[in-house]
């Protein structure tokens, strides 16, 4: 058995960690000497002259320097789905994927679902959904952008270059872009979504009129502490470079960091621990107003990417439309589901499913949440047992060919808005 990790609380903190009392240099980043014999290096998450509020880079205290590494050679098998597919307008929505039969670690259990720019863009998401059976018994890291994972199903342990995350179902993880990672399964089977961020790395919502407190507080995400392996041995390093996976064979585990401090680091979150604010008088406010986390685009209030969450919270809004009113939108939303029923839909949206509703697409609650709506009693009452999310952004995905493709994709998802009676009556009293 292993001993739960331990963590450190805060968000963009300058942190600092030792496996071993005494490796953290003091008052220096890279002295003559670090202490026990070990290498400094440091790992840059921004260019070195953003503004120093942009700024994140940490100095890590290892074992053997990254640099000390045979060539990388491109990889037989790539990542499923990263070829995108034709253009369509058209609302897309998908069943649950199957864990695949065959042995799958979590990279080869990858399936790009929608992207909105090159891997090499330095803004714009992919978006993948994954499927996996098998620890992974690679190092793995991202050199296209900050990965934030989304456990559906089935707890993960990630072995970081910084320490270990564990992590299950209604907790997220953002690993940087370039971190290295070993994605261990805790139970047979793990299924889950990713979001590959190309652009700024995410950080919280300003709160405005809101205040000082609310949605996701900073003190509730989680940092690990330093752990390292002092492992010899080969050990097969892939990254994901220009959308493309390869490889190279160290002697050595790459998860060799004794000590750190910096601000670019892993962390995770409990979505459970999220401060749900809404309407107490009338109407379904905005849904800005459940970002966890958001990536800035270059226009100022428009996001590269929000990370918006459908937790359980009470509906008392008087004299209103209580479910997400219909809509046609600027912004693109690729959305899934954790767990439980969301609240616009009353089937075809499940567990581990997904759904896709690109700028100005026109829709909403379907017809049967509609109907429901319009005639229902009015009183408080609690959506419940339930986690929606949706990585919401401002550029315009194109579906993979794979996602196009495959069998999950439904073929009547249109349908659910089919039955929409016309209940217009000029003469009705009002
Ligand atoms: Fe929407």
């Amino acid at each position: 058995m292993t001993a739960s990790p331990a963590y450190q609380s805060g968000f963009g903190n300058e942190f600092a960690s030792e496996a071993l009392p005494g490796a953290l240099p003091v008052g220096m980043n890279s002295p003559q000497q670090v202490p026990f014999g070990l290498y400094a290096e440091q790992f840059s998450g921004t260019a070195f002259t953003v503004p120093r509020s942009e700024a994140r880079r940490t100095w890590m205290y290892r074992i053997r320097p990254s640099a000390a590494h045979p060539r990388f050679e491109r990889l037989e098998r790539q990542i499923t789905g990263t070829a995108l597919g034709p253009v369509t307008p058209n609302r897309l929505r998908w069943n649950s994927f199957v864990t695949p039969e065959e042995p799958t670690d979590f990279v080869d259990g990858l399936l790009c679902m929608a992207a909105n720019a090159e891997a090499e863009a330095c803004s714009g998401v992919s978006l993948y959904a994954y499927r996996a059976n098998l620890s992974m018994r690679r190092v793995f890291f991202n050199a296209d952008g900050e990965l934030l994972i989304v456990p559906q199903a089935g707890r993960l342990r990630l072995v970081t270059e910084l320490g270990v995350l564990e992590l299950e179902p209604l907790e997220i993880a953002v690993i940087p872009r370039g971190m290295r990672l070993r994605v261990e399964l805790l139970e047979a089977e793990a299924a889950g979504y990713v979001a590959e961020n190309h652009g700024a790395a995410l950080r919280l919502p300003d709160l405005g009129p809101i205040g000082s407190n609310g949605l996701a507080n900073a003190r509730d995400f989680l940092t690990p502490v330093a752990h390292f392996e002092d492992v010899e041995g080969p050990v097969q390093l892939v990254q994901k470079f220009l959308g493309e996976l390869w490889a190279t064979q160290l002697d050595h585990s790459p998860l060799d960091v004794v000590a750190w401090h910096g601000n670019n680091v892993p962390y995770k979150y409990d979505l459970r621990r999220f401060n749900t604010i809404g309407s107490i008088s009338y109407d379904h406010p905005d849904p800005s107003i459940f970002t966890v986390l958001t990536s800035p685009s270059d226009t100022h209030g428009m996001a590269n990417m929000d990370f918006v969450i459908f937790p359980p919270r009470w509906m008392v809004a008087e004299s209103t439309f209580r479910p997400p009113w219909f809509h046609r939108n600027l912004m693109n939303e690729f959305m899934g589901l954790i767990q439980g029923v969301y609240d616009a839909k009353a089937d075809g949206f499940v567990p581990g499913g997904a759904s896709l509703h690109n700028c100005m697409s026109a829709h909403g609650p379907d017809n049967a949440t509609t109907v429901q709506a319009i005639a229902a009693d009015l009183k408080p009452h609690k959506i419940d047992k339930t986690m929606a999310f949706m990585f919401e952004t401002g550029r315009v995905l194109r579906p993979s060919r794979f996602a196009l493709d495959c069998p999950q994709l439904q073929g009547d998802y249109d349908s659910c808005w089919s039955g929409m009676q016309k209940t217009f009556d000029p003469s009705q009293e009002q």
